[in-house]
């Protein structure tokens, strides 16, 4: 008989309706990078580092359509799923396992293969921390958001 354990490095983060579709949250971390959180139209939520692959502009700020998000400085599109840059571009910003269980987002830091990540921030900010201490209990709206309210 086996069991399923359940890494330890899974976080609640906040619940589904807290991010709107289409939006995204930015998940504050000390001393690394910020995570950014987001929900698409379908309601699937996916976790990148808040860090373009091209010069590291706020993905969180960025436009959702479908299962990408178009970085707002310079205009590359970002797969949520992957982190992978849409050709032409290429880099790849760091992704986390990210899950919705009873309208709850959960967020897992364990650490992951980067194979597929040819390039870009990724590879050099991986998180070492436990999740404990690195994930804010809230995630904040972005900017964007703030600024249409
Ligand atoms: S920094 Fe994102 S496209 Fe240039």
């Amino acid at each position: 008989m086996s069991a399923v354990v359940e890494p330890a490095t899974w976080v609640r983060i906040c619940r589904l309706e807290d991010i709107p579709a289409l939006g995204a949250r930015v998940l504050a971390r000390a001393g690394r990078d910020d995570i950014a959180l987001f929900r698409t139209a379908t309601d699937q939520v996916f976790a990148v580092l808040d860090r373009c692959p091209h010069k590291g502009g706020p993905l969180s700020q960025g436009i959702v359509a479908g299962e990408t998000v178009t970085c707002p400085l310079h205009g590359w599109n970002i797969g949520l799923a992957t982190g992978e840059a849409c050709a032409p571009d290429v880099g790849c910003a760091r992704t986390f396992p990210a899950r919705v269980e009873a309208g709850e987002i959960w967020l897992s830091l364990e650490e992951q293969p980067h194979d597929d990540c040819r390039s870009g921030f990724s590879r050099d900010r991986q998180p070492t921390e436990r999740p404990e201490s690195v994930v804010a209990a809230e995630a904040a709206p972005t900017t964007a958001e703030r600024d249409r309210d």
